[in-house]
């Protein structure tokens, strides 16, 4: 391995799974050796992500071997290299990285590819660059794809959510409209705050009503929902006859209830979105390309509110604590001496 090798410990603290269970234990492991067109990045931050709490309990579309390390983005320094001139070349670098089938970032250490590597701008620190994958890359393919389409407005769900509201932002610069779906009055002066015009709670009891009024009024036709369960049939239903409906979540963790007349009558669609899908089908420079981007437009439109850090130590709460209240901000997990609990 090509390597910093006077600095680096033989050992790391890393949380880790035993069971896909939810239940989190925080271990000292062999720090990894990366393979060859694989880089070692020491972690300064990792998001706890929906994605990351429903991995921990087997839920979600991919599996690690167990015991497994989990956490799919974060980002640190490339402290090692296993060869490779990418590898050689991002050596001693500030990335964020996207962590998929092998070792997650949850830990002091992870070996990923280097092509899953984005070389982070002097501009964005460290602790947003942590965030930078899963949501302000799926902010961007979900509102290019409305672009592509020619929509002029567009239906969300869990718009409070850090993803919701980069999509609101994301949305007026490129002048794609938001009817803005949350559950609580909270959610709608936050989104109210950040200049959104149309936010619309479920706790109302015309809900449904005014959501298809709105869509028949701004013509919207394409809906991304991250919520699933009912939620998905309500809004499919309140979409105007030939509705495309994008699920792209499960927060709810309840199959979607869907009115087959709305499929067979309505003409309206029903499909997924997984960010994965889009980087096996893209190629490296394309992705490159959009990280760069999604740095360069970083403030505000891809700013995520951290609510508290948490050594790797306290993983355990960690998680339990991003649990009880996500529109408050991520939780991160911050390995080594600067982590504190807010
Ligand atoms: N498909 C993909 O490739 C992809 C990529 C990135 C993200 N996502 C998905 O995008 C969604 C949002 O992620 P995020 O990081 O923005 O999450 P987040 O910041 O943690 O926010 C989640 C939001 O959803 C709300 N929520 C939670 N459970 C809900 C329920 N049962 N019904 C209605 N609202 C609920 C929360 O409100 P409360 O505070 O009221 O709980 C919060 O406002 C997640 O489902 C995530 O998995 C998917």
């Amino acid at each position: 391995m090509g390597s910093e090798t006077s600095t680096l410990p033989a050992r790391m603290r890393a949380a880790q799974l035993y069971e896909y269970d939810g239940n989190l234990h925080v271990v000292e492991l062999p720090v990894p050796t990366p393979a060859d067109g694989e880089v070692l990045v020491r972690i300064a931050a990792a998001p706890i992500n929906p994605s990351d709490a429903m991995f921990t309990r087997g839920l979600y579309g991919t599996r690690r071997p167990l015991p497994a390390i989990p956490g799919f983005e974060g980002a640190g320094t490339v402290v090692g290299h296993g060869g490779g001139a990418a590898g050689r070349a991002l050596m001693g670098h500030r990335v964020a990285v996207a962590a998929s089938a092998g070792s997650g970032t949850w830990a002091e250490y992870v070996t990923v590819a280097a092509s899953s590597c984005f070389p982070l701008l002097p501009s964005l620190s460290t602790e947003q660059g942590a965030m930078l994958v899963v949501n302000p890359l799926t902010a961007w393919a979900l509102v290019d794809l409305a672009r592509a389409d020619g929509h002029k407005a567009v239906v969300q769900t869990a718009a409070a959510g850090q993803l919701g509201r980069m999509i609101v932002r994301l949305g007026q610069r490129l002048s794609v409209e938001t009817l803005n779906v949350v559950r609580r009055p909270a959610q709608v002066q936050l989104l109210r705050g950040l200049g959104a015009r149309h936010v619309l709670s479920t706790h109302e009891p015309d809900f449904d009503a005014r959501l298809a009024a709105l869509c028949r009024e701004l013509s919207a036709t394409l809906a991304f929902d991250a919520v699933a369960g009912d939620m998905s049939a309500r809004v499919l239903r309140a979409l105007p006859r030939g509705g495309r409906l994008v699920i792209y979540g499960a927060l709810s963790e309840a199959p979607c209830t869907i009115n087959p007349g709305d499929l067979l009558f309505g003409r309206k669609r029903l499909e997924g979105f997984w960010l994965s899908d889009l980087f096996q089908a893209s190629r490296l420079p394309t992705l490159l390309k959009g990280a760069v981007r999604v740095q360069q437009w970083h403030d505000p439109d891809f700013i995520s509110t951290v609510r508290a850090r948490f050594p790797l130590e306290r993983a355990p709460e960690a998680l339990r604590a991003y649990a009880q209240d996500m529109t408050d901000g991520k939780v991160l997990l911050v390995p080594g001496d600067a982590a504190v609990a807010a």
